[in-house]
């Protein structure tokens, strides 16, 4: 039996959330610049959101670039963003193929003003896709995102529109950029690291954390099969006995 054929069809993760890792030391492994990592990624996307996509997964997100990724050699910066440019570029076909809508979250205005506007054009001409919501994380960081939530509610506070006391989980939430989608139930992080780095703080409270060594440019519909079949063997407890979840 194939690894897609063992997943529990009616289990599966609402949102699956990645961190693409390791394209800078899988072109190092090739004997390439780093930007041959980040172009081989684009294929493990494509394939990650096809897969997701085809088995009935609703959201997927993916940390594209991270604010601390504005720190890297302007050259690679640079070629990240043409990259990223190329990409929606190439890809809206395939998106609408698909039935996929395009989604990003982030300081997009931070972007080079052409990836605003290509972005904002894919993002319009996917707008109607039913099947997936596939989010790309730019210029974006965890903490960036809190912070964001907590000026937009102290100016709802300063403005008489709600109370200090009024303040509870779910208005913050509703406040973050993600406030349409439910929190990741799978987190996937590849090439061997063992950090969040800043991506979905608030949203991974109870995300299942799956960690493997491949590398983003070899990940491939199979290692996306093997997190979700992982993910389903879990005990989710939130908080609560393994007993009390049995019953
Ligand atoms: C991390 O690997 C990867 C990134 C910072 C960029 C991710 C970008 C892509 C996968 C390609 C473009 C994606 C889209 C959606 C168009 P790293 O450079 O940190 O690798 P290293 O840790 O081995 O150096």
């Amino acid at each position: 039996m194939g690894l897609k054929e063992q997943i529990d069809l009616t289990k599966l993760p609402q949102h699956i959330a990645i961190i693409m890792d390791g394209n800078g030391r899988w072109a190092k492994q090739h004997g390439q610049q780093r930007v041959f990592g980040h172009r081989n990624g684009v294929t493990a996307v494509r394939e990650s959101a096809e897969a997701a996509a085809e088995l009935g997964i609703p959201f997927l997100t993916v940390y594209a670039f991270s604010t601390e990724n504005w720190n890297r050699p302007k050259v690679e910066v640079n070629a990240l963003m043409k990259l990223l440019l190329q990409t929606i570029e190439n890809e809206l076909t395939t998106l609408n193929k698909n039935n996929i809508r395009l989604n990003a979250i982030g300081d997009l205005g931070s972007l080079p003003k052409e990836n605003q506007k290509k972005l904002q054009k894919v993002m319009d001409d996917t707008r109607h896709n039913s099947r997936m919501t596939l989010t790309l994380a730019l210029s974006y960081s965890g903490r960036w995102d809190l912070v964001e939530a907590a000026r937009a509610l102290a100016r709802k506070v300063a403005q008489g529109e709600c109370r200090p006391e009024d303040v509870d989980a779910d208005l913050l939430n509703s406040l973050l950029s993600t406030s349409e989608m439910p929190d990741p139930e799978l987190l996937i992080r590849t090439s061997g690291e063992y950090r969040i780095s800043n991506f979905l703080l608030w949203q991974i409270a109870y995300a299942e954390l799956y960690f493997t060594l491949t590398l983003w440019p070899d990940f491939r519909r199979d290692d996306l099969y093997a997190a979700i079949i992982d993910y389903q063997h879990r005990e989710r407890r939130f908080g609560k006995t393994s007993d009390q979840i049995k019953k």
